[in-house]
């Protein structure tokens, strides 16, 4: 069995923050953001909960699968800033949603997120515990991120996205990620619930905190290296990729990773100039973008590949409905 995606959905909020206005509230310009990151302007969840953006994606997702919330199975939400610890997400999206009958749990892996809630997905779908699984990616970095920290803020953008799979005998998915906790210190957020019954401190203010050159260079060496190996393990020449949906970190990054491949960039979409780095939502988000405007054919090889806090890193191989 493999999951089959037969419908996906994004929603990002109506509030704009362009590198203009970012400009204004940190030392920074728009010519220097956009160089180096590619970034033109973000979304920012000013009313929205991350919740509230996940539903909406996932119902988008349902509506173009024409599937009854009630008959899903199982929803996935890879986050990293939901606003409750308690309950997790993925239940209020199923409240939200009606999707009485689903198993909800959240995952966190940060950017890589989305990558990994798809395998767990795919997992379940395999071994038949799960007929079908709603995945969602949704994010509201802009509760997590230092404003006055210009080599963070600049970056970062709030969203979500969602893919729905159904179980189904032929198809094919295949998956290689990796973790290295050793290199954890350069991308960190610790949490605001600190220790509070031994000492009562007064919990300090905490925010995402990146050492964006080690985090650069992680990057344009891990991305690529997962990619072949995924491509050499599934016996695939390069050249039979349709495109590499590639997690939206950097447009230097998906540059580097397009010349190391040795792959057009042509086949390397991508939308970072319009929501920044969205981390787990950034993939589901592409993936709808593309599957709306019909850029996708049934038979289309896709390979998906993230990376991110953890430091983790990964890659999927598919092909289109
Ligand atoms: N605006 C203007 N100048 C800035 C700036 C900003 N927002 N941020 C940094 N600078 C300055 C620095 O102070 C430095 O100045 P100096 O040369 O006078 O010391 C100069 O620009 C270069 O800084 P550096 O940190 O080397 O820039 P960079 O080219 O590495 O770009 C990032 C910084 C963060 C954009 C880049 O490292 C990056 O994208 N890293 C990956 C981060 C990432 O993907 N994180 C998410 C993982 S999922």
């Amino acid at each position: 069995m493999t999951g089959r995606i037969t419908g996906t959905g994004s929603w990002v909020p109506e509030q704009v923050l362009d590198n203009e206005a970012l400009s204004n509230i940190v030392d920074t310009s728009n010519q220097w953001i956009r160089e180096r990151t590619g970034v033109e302007r973000r979304h920012i969840a000013e009313q929205e909960t991350t919740a509230e953006m996940a539903a909406k994606a996932g119902k988008r997702a349902l509506e173009q699968a024409k599937v009854d919330p009630a008959k899903v199975e199982l929803i996935l939400v890879a986050t990293i800033s939901g606003n409750e610890i308690l309950p997790c997400t993925a239940c209020r999206v199923q409240e939200m949603l009606g999707a009485v009958q689903a198993t909800c749990f959240d995952l966190n892996s940060a950017c890589t997120g989305f990558l990994f809630a798809l395998n767990t997905a795919q997992a379940y779908l395999k071994s038949g515990i799960y007929r079908n699984a709603l995945v969602i990616g949704a994010e509201s970095l802009s509760n997590l991120i230092n404003w006055k920290d210009r080599g963070t803020c600049i970056l970062f953008g709030d969203g979500a996205g969602a893919a729905f799979l159904e179980a189904e005998e032929s198809g094919r998915y295949a998956q290689i990620t990796h973790s290295d906790g050793e290199k954890g210190k350069a991308l960190t957020c610790s949490s605001r619930n600190q220790k509070q019954y031994a000492e009562h401190p007064d919990a300090p203010e905490t925010y995402m905190e990146m050492d964006g050159r080690e985090v650069f260079k992680f990057a344009v060496s891990s991305v690529p290296q997962v990619i072949q190996e995924l491509l050499e393990k599934e016996k695939i020449p390069k050249e039979e990729i349709r495109f590499y949906i590639l997690h939206q970190a950097n447009i230097r990054i998906i540059q580097s990773v397009s010349k190391r491949l040795g792959e057009a960039e042509e086949k390397f979409p991508v939308n970072i100039q319009e929501y920044g780095n969205t981390s787990g939502a950034s993939i589901p988000i592409l993936l709808d973008e593309l599957n709306r405007k019909g850029c996708l054919q049934p038979g289309d090889k896709l390979v998906l590949a993230a990376f991110g806090a953890g430091l983790s890193y990964g890659a999927s191989l598919l092909e289109w409905k």
